[in-house]
């Protein structure tokens, strides 16, 4: 969709939600500097998007339904006003990959803040480059910053968006946990997942996409069925859907508090007692995949640096800095 498309779009959205009655063609067409045919054109445009209006004659429009996708007009009114994350808020109906679609973007002047979002995605990368099932009702989104924090605290992005991630969704009655180091789970099943990508510059972080995928507001058998033993949807585990514009500008403001901390020198360690509260997997057998090398244990604890520490026997521990839970006693994982 050409750039200025998006943009009417957006205004069209912006005037239907900010009206208290119908508004008529003839205002929008003025607002807008288009066309009364354009404007038709692009309600129609809106209604394959889910969008309902009643129209009726000599009155104008009334939206009768909007939904609940992460498009700006929709995210920004829930943003406190000094957030300096979601602006822009680029949506699309389907991307191969949030992430993608940033990298891609960073290049060419993407600034500090934006966030790319999804309606579904057909190409979604997990960790370890798995393919990432991102159907439509999912949160699929790619935060961008710019000079987030030193080299040595990048781990500190991901941990602090599962953070931002927890205190949204819990705020609004969804108990997640976080599987170390950036798991969301819910009801001990994966409900989401965080995949940083930074690109560095000596020993600072120049740039990062930090893509944070939530299955939300679609059924379990939307998955495939290989995860659905140890995966769930917000949807199919509290049995109500989750307001996902609301939810992502809960998270970005979150997020925002948290990675302007970071920047200050304020990281992980600052909130580390409040990341080990949600942290599930202290306290149980795992078994972590560093690398190709297996290690199995009772995980003791998380570490102010970020480091999961795991007792392989009785009074030996081993540290991992990096790596990925392949199997607990507590987990459906
Ligand atoms: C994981 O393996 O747990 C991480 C999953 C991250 C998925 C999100 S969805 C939005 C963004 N775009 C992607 O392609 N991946 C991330």
């Amino acid at each position: 969709m050409a750039q200025d498309d998006t943009r009417v779009r957006d205004q069209l959205i912006e005037a239907f939600l900010l009206a208290d009655g119908p508004v008529s063609g003839e205002e929008l067409s003025h607002r807008l500097g288009l066309s009364r045919t354009a404007v038709w054109k692009h309600i129609k445009a809106l209604e394959q998007l889910g969008f309902a209006f009643e129209a009726s004659p000599r009155v104008g429009y009334r939206a009768v339904r909007i939904p609940d996708e992460l498009m700006a007009p929709l995210v920004r009114p829930h943003l406190p006003p000094d957030c300096l994350l979601g602006s822009p808020i680029l949506w699309a109906e389907s991307r191969a990959s949030t992430n993608e679609t940033a990298l891609e973007l960073a290049q060419k002047g993407l600034p500090h803040g934006a966030v790319v979002t999804a309606g579904e995605q057909t190409g979604g990368r997990g960790r370890r480059d798995r393919a990432w099932a991102s159907p439509r009702g999912g949160m699929w989104f790619t935060v961008f910053v710019r000079n987030p924090c030193a080299l040595r605290h990048a781990p500190d992005l991901t941990l602090l968006a599962a953070l931002a991630v927890c205190r949204a969704l819990r705020a609004d009655g969804v108990p997640v946990e976080i599987k170390w180091p950036n798991d969301i789970l819910l009801g001990g099943r994966k409900t989401g997942g965080i995949l940083a990508q930074i690109r560095a510059e000596g020993e600072m972080v120049d740039h990062a996409v930090i893509g944070i995928g939530l299955n939300a507001n679609f059924a379990l058998e939307e998955l495939p069925e290989e995860i659905r033993d140890r995966a769930t949807t917000i949807l199919h585990a509290t049995g109500r859907p989750i307001d996902r514009p609301k939810a992502l500008a809960h998270i970005l403001a979150e997020l925002d508090r948290l990675y302007r901390d970071l920047r200050d020198g304020r990281g992980f360690q600052a909130v580390h007692a409040e990341w080990i509260a949600l942290c599930s997997t202290i306290g149980h057998e795992v078994e972590v995949a560093v690398g190709d090398e297996r290690v199995r244990g009772m995980a003791r604890s998380v570490e102010p640096d970020g480091s999961l520490v795991i007792e392989t026997s009785p009074g030996v521990t081993r540290t991992v800095v990096s790596g990925e839970v392949l199997f607990s006693d507590r987990e459906h994982i």
